[in-house]
């Protein structure tokens, strides 16, 4: 059975609170079960975290044993060479993933510095942005 994880980055704790005309109504921890049932062939893990050194914490951690990464940084994805050196430094293959359509919203959410060092990139589906990461690891 392949492992793997989620990262969610800062803010996306409050999925369903936050911005929901950007970001929707449902929280991740209702989608997460969501998920599970959905894909029951994969061991889900989910990890959120407001901090960056968190965030390359796990990224250390689980990078060299999980299957796959999913990784939404939030916005740490337009400002951190740190987490896009530590996608760099793992075996375990990450895929970017953001709810919002990220090119249709303001200049400086046009670039990523985690999109060289990842496998791949989903941008703009909603939550669906995730299940979409998912089926690539099928
Ligand atoms: C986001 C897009 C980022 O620009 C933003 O800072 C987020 C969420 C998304 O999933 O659409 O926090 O990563």
């Amino acid at each position: 059975m392949k492992t793997i994880l989620i990262i969610n980055g800062p803010n996306l704790n409050l999925l369903g609170k936050r911005e929901p005309e950007v970001y929707g109504n449902k929280s991740f921890e209702t989608y997460f079960e969501e998920l599970k049932t959905l894909f029951p062939e994969f061991r889900l893990e989910y990890f959120q975290s407001n901090s960056e050194g968190e965030i390359i914490d796990k990224l250390h951690l689980a990078g060299f044993t999980a299957d796959g990464i999913i990784l939404n940084a939030g916005a740490y994805t337009h400002t951190s060479l740190a987490i896009a050196d530590a996608v760099r430094a793992i075996q375990t293959p990450v895929i970017e993933v953001h709810i919002s359509n990220v090119f249709a919203r303001e200049s400086y959410r046009h670039h990523s510095y985690l999109s060289e060092a990842a496998k791949g990139c989903i941008i703009g589906f909603g939550l669906n942005s995730y299940n979409l990461a998912l089926e690539s690891f099928r």
